[in-house]
């Protein structure tokens, strides 16, 4: 770890994290905070998709999704996820591995009231991940739903977010020839000190 300076340096990677988004926030033409998410359902066959990381918490990553999606069911099943984030235009990447809780308290409604209000009908229309007869049932869906519901619709009961809680974060940065950086920081769990190791590219 003595040899962790420049975009490395620092002792918390959350902020590093931050600071890495930032960077990349200048850089990328679209969804610079996209995240491929991994869960394993119960069988154990992985799974993964792209989700929107909305905040990088003092200790913890939040996303929002639906919860009876595919990855909710992963999650709720198995309390745990990764997450990896590339930035082509940076060369870096960071890799995220924890335990899920929900957020579905007043951070979830905030989050769910600053969404444009076609996104906040749209998250009421859509059953997501089941299967769908066609585009028209859901165009009409979501017209029957904004008569319902007006200018101002709560956040659905079954949408919010959920927090990874990391026990392991790693910062990876494109090198010469293939020698890349990669900084591995590993806790017990989330109480617990962090370790850093510099591993081989
Ligand atoms: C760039 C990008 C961002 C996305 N962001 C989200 C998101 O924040 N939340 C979400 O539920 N789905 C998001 N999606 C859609 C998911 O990739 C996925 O199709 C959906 O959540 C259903 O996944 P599941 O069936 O595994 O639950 C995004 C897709 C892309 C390509």
């Amino acid at each position: 770890m003595s040899d962790r300076s420049g975009i490395f340096a620092g002792n918390d990677p959350f902020s590093i994290a931050r600071t890495w988004l930032a960077a990349a926030e200048e850089k990328e033409i679209n969804d610079p905070n996209a995240i491929a998410l991994s869960t394993v359902d119960e069988d154990g066959m992985p799974n993964a998709r792209m989700v929107l990381l909305k905040e990088i918490e003092n200790n913890a990553f939040v996303f929002y999704t639906n919860y009876d999606s595919t990855k909710a069911h992963e999650i709720e099943h198995c309390g745990k996820a990764a997450f990896v984030m590339h930035w082509k235009t940076l060369r870096r990447q960071i890799r995220v591995r924890g335990t899920v809780t929900r957020e579905d308290g007043i951070q979830a409604d905030a989050y769910y009231n600053s969404r444009s209000l076609k996104s906040r009908l749209g998250a009421w229309a859509s059953k997501q991940s089941k299967p769908l007869e066609s585009r028209g049932a859901l165009v009409a869906k979501v017209a029957k739903i904004t008569a319902t519901k007006g200018l101002s619709p709560e956040r659905p009961p079954f949408w919010g977010g959920y927090r990874i809680v990391p026990t392991e974060i790693e910062f990876w940065a494109d090198g010469d020839y293939r020698l890349h950086d990669r900084f591995q920081w590993r806790r017990d769990t989330a109480t617990h000190e962090w370790a850093v190791l510099r591993l081989n590219p």
